[in-house]
């Protein structure tokens, strides 16, 4: 495995390969980001996999500075798992000028996590084209746990006529139901037996809906007020179309139930897709 840092070495790399598979990530890997590392090995004999946190999509009171950075460990366990080229840039790599070129992304990027977290998938989208076009990838894998941010870069994708195909790769989950996250860290112990509550949630909405209730609204406000008499401050709990990321209406066929919620300091999002009929 060959850990580089400057887009020089990584060209040098990969310049003779016929087909690149990449992972882009933030680093301090877990289960989930390894299972896209699977995922990227099915696809092609040359798997890349990008650790940069990026400062670019984190907002001026979120957690930028304190964001695990663990790439010792990180490299270990993509050598474990068979990865090629890790690409590890700096920020002066990454930025050696003031990005003023932005990728605007949809309207949808100022909704659900966008809503509370201004800026964050134009921060996400202009990294995620700037990997693209230094990794050059045949196929790149993204992780259902970010749903809104898989969604943004299939049409980002499509709309720039970017010739990669997005592979999508379920979400891992810890034995009680909690996704996988490297912000799960950050839970105090008390807080991370209540974290496993926001799936369940999400899935008690799934289970109504599937049940028969169609009243969306009244079932995304009963499960906010739910949680926050459990002491959490919920940012949304929204039923959408999973085509196309507006409110579910019941013609929907696949939908999909999403939540982001603090316990403390600790914001946890997670979403669950399914079918209506
Ligand atoms: P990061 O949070 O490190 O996630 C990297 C990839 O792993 C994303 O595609 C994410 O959806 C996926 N992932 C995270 N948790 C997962 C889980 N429990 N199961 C399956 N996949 C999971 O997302 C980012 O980094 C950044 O925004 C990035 C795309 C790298 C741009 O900076």
């Amino acid at each position: 495995m060959h850990v580089v840092s400057t887009v020089a070495e990584l060209r040098q790399r990969l310049d003779k390969q016929k087909s690149v598979a990449f992972v882009p990530t933030m680093g301090n890997l877990h289960a989930g980001h390894l299972h896209l590392v699977e995922l990227a090995k099915q696809q092609a004999k040359c798997v890349v996999v990008s650790i940069f946190v990026n400062p670019l999509q984190f907002g001026a009171n979120e957690d930028l500075a304190n964001y695990p950075r663990t790439l010792e460990e990180d490299c270990e366990k993509l050598k474990l798992a068979g990865v090629d080229v890790v690409f590890t840039p700096t920020v002066e790599t990454m930025y050696p000028t003031e990005q003023t070129i932005l990728v605007e992304p949809p309207a949808i990027a100022n909704d659900l996590c966008g809503a509370s977290r201004p800026g964050h998938f134009r921060g996400v989208a202009t990294v995620v084209l700037k990997l693209f076009n230094m990794v050059r990838p045949n196929v790149a894998v993204f992780g259902k746990k970010d749903f809104q941010q898989l969604f943004i870069i299939r049409e980002m994708v499509k709309q720039l006529n970017l010739p990669i195909e997005i592979v999508a790769g379920e979400t891992m989950r810890e034995p009680d139901g909690l996704a996988m996250s490297s912000r799960n860290g950050y839970l105090l112990p008390g807080q991370r037996v209540e974290a496993q509550r926001l799936h369940r949630a999400l899935q008690q909405v799934v289970d109504a809906i599937q049940g028969g209730n169609s009243d969306f609204p009244a079932l995304e406000s009963q499960t906010t007020q739910y949680l926050t008499q459990l002491g959490w401050v919920v940012d949304y709990i929204a039923i959408r179309s999973s085509h196309t990321l507006l409110p579910a209406n019941a013609e929907d066929a696949r939908l999909v139930v999403l939540g982001a919620a603090r316990q403390g300091r600790t914001r946890l999002i997670d979403n669950i897709e399914f079918d209506l009929h």
